[in-house]
């Protein structure tokens, strides 16, 4: 399984949700391949948000060896399952497919915990109290695509 986190700049969202799921596939001994990407370059090269990686630091996982890269239509084929942050993250990674099995491949991230819902990890890049909460989110999202993803396996 090879599984790509998606948001706007790659250094807030999706690299602690990239951080949160490989944890997750480690502890289980899952053979799974996790990576993150912006629909945005201004941030390409550099380390996640001092914010996220303190976050992460308070709940065990380190993220300071990943450097953010901006996604590209090549990524819908490379990966089987791609995750945007937000509606707008979601449109932007649907602009760049080119058939119906790349779009299939492209989900809201928080569907996975409340399906239909449209819910949408906040961008919490200008609000620094943000961090904390978009944790749990991902966390709990992430255990979901662990267990749903094992489940269409058995
Ligand atoms: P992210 O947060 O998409 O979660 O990485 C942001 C990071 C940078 C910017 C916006 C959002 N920015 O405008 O530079």
């Amino acid at each position: 399984m090879k599984v790509l986190m998606v948001c706007l700049g790659n250094i807030c969202r999706s690299p602690l949700a990239e951080g949160i799921l490989r944890h997750k596939v480690e502890e289980r001994g899952l053979d799974w391949q996790i990576d993150s990407a912006g629909t945005g370059s201004w941030h390409v090269g550099e380390l996640p948000d001092p914010r996220s990686v303190a976050v992460a630091k308070k709940y065990g996982l380190d993220i300071t060896d990943q450097r953010a890269r901006q996604f590209q239509s090549s990524d819908l084929e490379s990966f089987d399952l791609v995750y945007a942050m937000d509606a707008s993250n979601y449109q932007n990674i649907l602009r760049l497919a080119s058939s119906e099995n790349q779009k299939e491949k492209v989900r809201l991230i928080l569907e996975e915990v409340e399906p239909g819902s449209g819910r949408q990890v906040p961008d919490p890049y200008w609000n620094s109290d943000g961090f904390e909460k978009v944790y749990h989110m991902l966390d709990e999202a992430c255990e979901q695509i662990i267990a749903s993803n094992l489940e269409l396996k058995s």
